[in-house]
């Protein structure tokens, strides 16, 4: 049987639950695709599920139940998949499926429940395929800068699918400096929209560079006075990340306008998110943010950094 280097995490916890392994490199079924790993990414939603965390769940006995549905969802004692890892880009090695895609085409994705991503190789079925969560990867990104407008473009095209944004019309984008506020940004601004990007003071310049018009400092108790009327308002975040000015936030839309987290129900990819992402990369309207890169063997320190609820746009990890 051939071999393969991949992080397992074998119980919920802290970071140094991850371990550097050599397991068996998968096969691939009938019906399933071969790719090989070229990048990956430590996302905010790998440290919750490593931790056993549920996003806005404080108080008991709530916080106990979510925990006890996210225990049966994906696994009672320990992840039912040790291999974590949500998002790639890659090459296809063996194809067994009557898809479209080749050996050797580069691709990219978001595997939704599979996950298995921080290894070397992993398999994707047709049915994967055909849901949307695989796309030819845009022809001018590196394995890296593909891995890193997955997550936060695939969230943000997700949360926003209601927005209906109009030319001129205004946009809030709390938690613009995470993952998915710098491609809800983005989106915002491909859409025609005039972008408030809410971030700490450190990251005013970074969400500029991306189209922001106006920014705000969450940290700022003042800050409430600069807020408007906005037609649509995300929170990039999620629930577990909050401030005075979020909460004023809330009660800032026109009259018709609306309000969505990211933590307000779970995400479901269709097959246009990946190829609206990858017209956006190849035209030039969306750049990848990567605040660090890691290897493979060197993820524990990745989701130390991630925990810590204050990286910049995508922390990417280099498998090969
Ligand atoms: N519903 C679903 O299906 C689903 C799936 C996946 C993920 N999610 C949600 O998406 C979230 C991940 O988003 P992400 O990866 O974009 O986040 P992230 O990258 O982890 O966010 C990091 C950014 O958050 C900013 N931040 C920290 N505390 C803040 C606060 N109190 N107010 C405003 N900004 C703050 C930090 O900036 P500073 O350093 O300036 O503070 C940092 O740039 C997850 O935590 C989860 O809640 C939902």
């Amino acid at each position: 049987m051939k071999k393969m280097k991949a992080v397992l995490c074998k119980k919920y916890g802290k970071p140094n639950v991850l371990r550097w392994a050599e397991v068996n490199k998968p096969i691939p079924k009938a019906d399933e695709a071969l790719v090989k790993i070229y990048a990956t990414a430590v996302t905010a939603s790998d440290c919750l599920l490593r931790g056993l965390n549920v996003p806005g769940a404080h108080y008991f006995p709530i916080k106990q139940l979510m925990k006890f549905g996210m225990r049966v969802f994906i696994g009672f004692k320990r992840p039912r998949n040790p291999i974590l890892g949500l998002v790639f880009s890659g090459v296809i090695e063996d194809n067994n499926t009557n898809s479209n895609f080749n050996i050797g085409d580069e691709v990219f994705g978001f595997t939704g429940v599979s996950r298995a991503t921080y290894a070397e190789y992993k398999c994707i079925s047709a049915k994967e395929m055909e849901s949307g969560e695989v796309a030819l990867k845009p022809k001018n990104a590196s394995h890296q800068e593909a891995t890193a407008i997955v997550y936060g473009g695939v969230l943000a095209l997700y949360f926003m699918r209601n927005a209906n944004i109009k030319i001129g019309q205004k946009v809030l984008i709390y938690g613009a400096s995470g993952a998915n506020g710098i491609a809800a940004i983005q989106i915002a601004k491909h859409h025609g929209a005039t972008v408030t990007a809410v971030c700490s003071q450190k990251n005013f310049e970074l969400v500029k560079s991306i189209g922001a018009d106006q920014v705000i400092d969450y940290t700022n108790k003042k800050a409430v006075n600069k807020l408007e009327k906005y037609n649509f308002i995300l929170d990039a975040v999620g629930k577990n990340k909050t401030s005075p000015l979020k909460i004023a936030c809330k009660h800032r839309l026109t009259l018709n306008g609306r309000y969505a987290s990211v933590d307000d129900g779970f995400l479901k990819i269709k097959p246009s998110y990946l190829l609206k992402l990858t017209t956006y990369f190849e035209t030039g309207n969306f750049k990848a943010v990567i605040d660090k890169s890691f290897s493979l063997k060197n993820i524990k320190a990745a989701h130390e950094y991630v925990e810590k609820g204050h990286k910049r746009g995508n922390v990417i990890i280099n498998v090969v």
